[in-house]
């Protein structure tokens, strides 16, 4: 891979996490931004080592910043950390300077915006989906705070054969829909539920949620494992005991943390409703009453005091 910079497109914490990682690691980055600048230098702030120790320490990162309209090279390795509901939109504002051979890597959360953007890419650039687990907290525009140590992969949207490997070699997997399947499934209970109960993760293990979460998983598992599903053979696995597994255990990791859904909600901005529950609402061969009640508890706000009630309800 010849030595160009990285593009890295949005600037929230994951944005700035992964420019000042990939720094880190001897690349030249320039980063797009879309409301507040990062300026020249970010500081990233960490809690733990690389071990998972916890040990505070402080570093800075020299990345060129740039809004989409001031960009003018020609990059070839991008990755963009934007809300799918952008992601198409983002790279279409940056995508004339963007080589016909590039690799476009994107993290976001849900399923459906990878296939849009695919959509618009050229046959000879590679699409790269991603999924992480890292826990990052923006405190201001230029300074990112590192509070939990996670995972990140990248698996070809499209595998090609032979396959391909990312230009960060040791992030690749070949299963990306079997993970991004099992992140979507555990985002499709923690973050509604949060969002509309306005509760922290943690919250969630509390008994009187006991009930909609044990019928939000059974409900979950009946898809997920349903032959007819168009993700079927990347979610046999996910029978109600192991996504109950999963979703304790991230509640309990990350139980201080508002989840990204609820975050969304509480200061009014657009959710991830449609690429989490929508995506399941509209991909599954049967009925799924709970999935389609927490979709409309975050998607409508004048529903939402009648529909806590109806969830809390459930037997
Ligand atoms: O979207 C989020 O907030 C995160 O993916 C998760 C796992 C729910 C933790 O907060």
């Amino acid at each position: 891979m010849k030595n160009t910079p990285w593009l890295v497109i949005g600037a929230g914490a994951i944005g700035l996490f992964w420019a000042c990682k990939l720094e880190k690691l001897g690349n030249k980055v320039h980063i797009v931004y879309r409301s507040e600048s990062p300026g020249k230098k970010i500081t990233l702030e960490s809690l733990t080592d690389e071990e998972g120790h916890q040990q505070v320490s402080v570093s800075k990162h020299k990345i060129k910043s740039f809004t989409a309209e001031s960009l003018t090279g020609q990059y070839d390795k991008v990755l963009i950390c934007t809300k799918s509901f952008d992601l198409k939109n983002a790279f279409t504002q940056i995508a004339r300077c963007i080589t016909p051979d590039a690799h476009i890597a994107c993290l976001c959360n849900g399923i459906g915006a990878q296939e849009e953007l695919q959509s618009i890419l050229l046959d000879t650039q590679t699409l790269w989906a991603g999924i992480t687990s890292e826990g990052v907290l923006k405190i201001e525009a230029d300074h990112i705070k590192h509070t939990g140590l996670g995972d990140t992969y990248f698996g070809e949207w499209r595998p090609s054969d032979p396959a391909k490997s990312f230009p960060i070699e040791s992030l690749t997997v070949t299963n990306i829909r079997q993970r991004m399947i099992e992140k979507l499934a555990v985002n499709a209970v923690i973050n509604p539920i949060t969002a509309i109960f306005n509760i922290h993760n943690g919250d969630l293990l509390n008994d009187e949620y006991k009930p909609l979460i044990s019928a939000t998983l059974s409900e979950l598992a009946s898809v997920l494992t349903h032959p007819q599903f168009s993700y079927a053979q990347e979610s046999q696995h996910l029978t109600s005991d192991n996504l109950k597994n999963r979703v304790n255990t991230i509640a309990q990791l990350t139980r201080l943390n508002r989840s990204s859904m609820h975050e969304d909600v509480r200061l009014q901005r657009q959710t991830e409703n449609s690429f989490i529950s929508g995506f399941l609402l509209d991909n599954s061969p049967i009925d799924l009453p709970v999935q389609r009640l927490l979709y409309e508890g975050v998607a409508f706000a004048e529903q939402r005091e009648e529909i806590k009630k109806k969830l809390l309800s459930i037997a």
